[in-house]
């Protein structure tokens, strides 16, 4: 029975072509279904499955112009058919994307319980994320906490303002062929890019899904060789036995991570005798500034000398010192603009760098 009941609507205008924005977001609702444990599988025989059950299919699949679904709400009553439509129309040289889901009232029935439906499963949760605690929390998950998306993987596949930071970590590690390097929340894998240059092999774990795939494409060769293995995986449970690596590094992770201890006993439990480690550092200096811009600022920790070598303590390195680095010159190598350079010329002795050895 179809239910013409009750359509709910959303809509949003974007600066995009219809074929683009179409192509966008499949993408990301595809990846942010699965977030939920929903499956999409895209295309003209697609379907969305939660758990055992089909819950929608494809019935319409026109790239830049629509996409609907036949979509069963109520699995207790698997006749119940309502439909759910994403349109793309050209408006102003950008598209007009609208959510359609038409007919799903009648399993609500009177109007005040559709009304508290709708004020609190729609309209709350949409004003929640728009709202500064979630909005703040959700772009620096997009940009830096969790990258996800086409800008992030752009930004990471590639990231200049960070080479500065790997040139002085590079440097502390004095990698060789025969080191085995752990990198823990490795981005788009660039540092591991420069690092296999020393003929090292290494491994990885980074917990955005999205930036792991993209750490192996930028690795391909080196993954392919069996050099590199880049996995999905947290800072504080790390997917490797104990002793199996002869180095670690992590860079723009510690500020990030609410109990950086356990991360770094993770490190440790994972690093064999001798094994060494460097972190870059989150400086307070960094504060507010296009390092630590706002919203990302209040949310990240930040060191101090002294907290920073007192957390390579807790964790139970016998050997721990603080350094601090100027960026500057590794800026400029790196090819940085001139007018940015200043950015990397640090106050106080320059960026600081917890250094650590497994005794
Ligand atoms: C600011 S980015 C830095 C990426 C890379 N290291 C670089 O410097 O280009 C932080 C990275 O750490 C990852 N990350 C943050 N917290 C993590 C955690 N608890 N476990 C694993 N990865 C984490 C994020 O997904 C992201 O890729």
């Amino acid at each position: 029975m179809k239910d013409t009941t009750a359509t709910a609507r959303a809509s949003i205008d974007l600066a995009l072509e219809p074929l683009p924005a179409f192509d966008v977001l499949v993408e990301e609702l595809a990846i942010a279904l699965a977030r939920v444990g929903i499956r999409f599988d895209a295309g003209a025989d697609g379907r969305v499955v939660e758990g055992p059950l089909e819950v929608g299919h494809v019935v319409s699949w026109r790239p830049g112009e629509r996409l609907s679904l036949e979509w069963r709400q109520a699995g207790w009553d698997p006749g119940r058919v309502t439909e759910v439509e994403l349109r793309f129309e050209p408006v102003d040289g950008g598209t007009r994307l609208t959510l359609e889901h038409r007919g799903w009232g009648r399993l609500i029935g009177d109007a005040g319980e559709l009304a508290g439906w709708f004020a609190g499963e729609v309209v709350a949760p949409l004003l929640r994320v728009r709202a500064p605690l979630a909005f703040g929390d959700w772009l620096t998950d997009r940009r830096a906490r969790r990258p996800s998306g086409a800008q992030a993987r752009t930004f990471y596949r590639d990231p200049l303002y960070h080479y500065p930071n790997f040139c002085v970590m590079l440097a502390e590690l004095a990698l060789t062929a025969d080191d085995c390097l752990l990198e823990v929340g490795c981005g788009g894998g660039a540092l591991l890019k420069a690092a296999l240059q020393s003929g090292c092999r290494a491994r990885a774990v980074d917990h955005s899904p999205d930036i792991v795939r993209l750490a192996q494409e930028v690795n391909r060769d080196a993954v392919a060789e069996g050099r590199l293995e880049v996995l999905e995986g947290s800072a504080d449970s790390l997917p490797f036995p104990d002793a199996t690596f002869t180095c670690a590094a992590m860079t723009g992770v510690l500020g990030f991570l609410p109990d950086p201890v356990a991360a770094l006993v993770e490190i440790r439990r994972v690093l064999a005798r001798g094994g060494r480690l460097v972190v870059m550092g989150t400086d307070p200096e960094l504060r507010g500034s296009p390092g630590a811009p706002e919203p990302m600022a209040s949310r990240l920790r930040f060191y101090e000398n002294d907290e920073l070598e007192g957390l390579g303590h807790k964790a139970g390195f016998e050997e721990v010192r603080v350094v601090r680095r100027n960026l500057e010159p590794f800026a400029r190598e790196a090819g940085v603009p001139e007018e940015h350079l200043a950015l990397f010329a640090g106050s106080g002795g320059g960026a600081r760098f917890l250094l650590a050895r497994r005794g």
